[in-house]
């Protein structure tokens, strides 16, 4: 019988200045409202991220900002996987009211979380990559880092923020250009890509690598071990998946982590 465990500690690596277990975490999505998060360190999830979480509660959505800070205020610290909010805006929010949106997600949740994602990938809100939306979307941008700026001042904790962008929509590069001015702490490149297309990806994921300078999460089509270490190579720091979890069930983290384990151990004798 094959039992889950948490990621070997052959694993382990700090990015953003925060200490992962392992490389692989768990998307945004699967535990909305943070729920699941005690049960995901013994199944060798690295990190996890909860939400979207919006300010108030959406149907089949979100529960809102409010409940979900109720449910993440009693898990005690040190969390044993880094636990990432990823925060969002309410459907109806027209674009003047964005801002505020992000910075009341980001001011109501800070404290429970080790590191904050502004989703601008969202499929259910409005395109934020369209060149209308640019303008906006450098308002809450320079909003958020004063926020976190507020926070290192106030409090002495610095709490990585990274932003979440959609690689196969247009703009990706004005926007990603936008999140390197204001000096983010790291990006969540994620992709619709097909069965297939997995080169594109990566050879974008390379690109992007290469010039960004910053440490990037990759999401999107990753189901397999190979595709997992495939991502690593490519130049992502870190992973994350979220359909591969619901087709191969809750052991595919055990495979994926066993797969880097034993590449990490070549890699090592190949150093000799
Ligand atoms: C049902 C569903 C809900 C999702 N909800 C969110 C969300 O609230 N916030 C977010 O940033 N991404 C959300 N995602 C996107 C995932 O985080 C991930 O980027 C996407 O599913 C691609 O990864 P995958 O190929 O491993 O599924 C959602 C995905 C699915 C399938």
């Amino acid at each position: 019988m094959v039992l889950a465990s948490e990621a070997p500690t052959a694993l382990r690596l700090t990015v953003m200045g925060l200490s992962f277990p392992g490389p692989v975490g768990l998307a945004a999505g699967f535990d909305k409202h943070g729920t699941l998060y005690p049960s995901l360190p013994p199944l060798g999830f690295g990190f996890a991220e909860i939400g979207s979480v919006t300010p108030l509660p959406e149907l089949r959505r979100s529960h809102g900002l409010d409940a979900v800070a109720a449910i993440l205020s009693r898990y005690p610290r040190p969390h044993p996987i880094p636990l990432g909010v990823s925060i969002s805006m309410n459907r109806k929010t027209p674009s003047g009211g964005m801002v505020e949106d992000y910075l009341a997600c980001l001011r109501g949740s800070w404290k429970y979380a080790d590191y904050i994602t502004l989703n601008l990938g969202g499929r259910l809100g409005p395109d934020l990559h369209l060149p209308e939306y640019r303008d906006t979307l450098r308002g809450v941008l320079a909003a958020a880092k004063n926020e976190q700026a507020r926070i290192l001042r106030e409090h002495g904790l610095h709490r990585p923020m990274v932003v979440k962008v959609d690689q196969t929509r247009g703009y990706t590069n004005a926007l990603l250009d936008c999140v390197r001015e204001c000096s983010f702490d790291g990006v969540i490149l994620g992709s619709d890509a097909r069965k297939g297309e997995e080169s594109v990806v990566l050879a974008s994921l390379e690109r992007v690598a290469r010039t960004l300078g910053m440490p990037i999460i990759s999401v999107g089509g990753i189901r397999t071990p190979q595709d997992v270490s495939d991502r690593l190579a490519a130049g992502a720091a870190l992973v994350q998946i979220y359909s591969g979890l619901v087709q191969s069930g809750p052991l595919s983290l055990q495979r994926m982590n066993y797969h880097l384990v034993t590449g990490v151990r070549q890699e090592r004798m190949d150093c000799r």
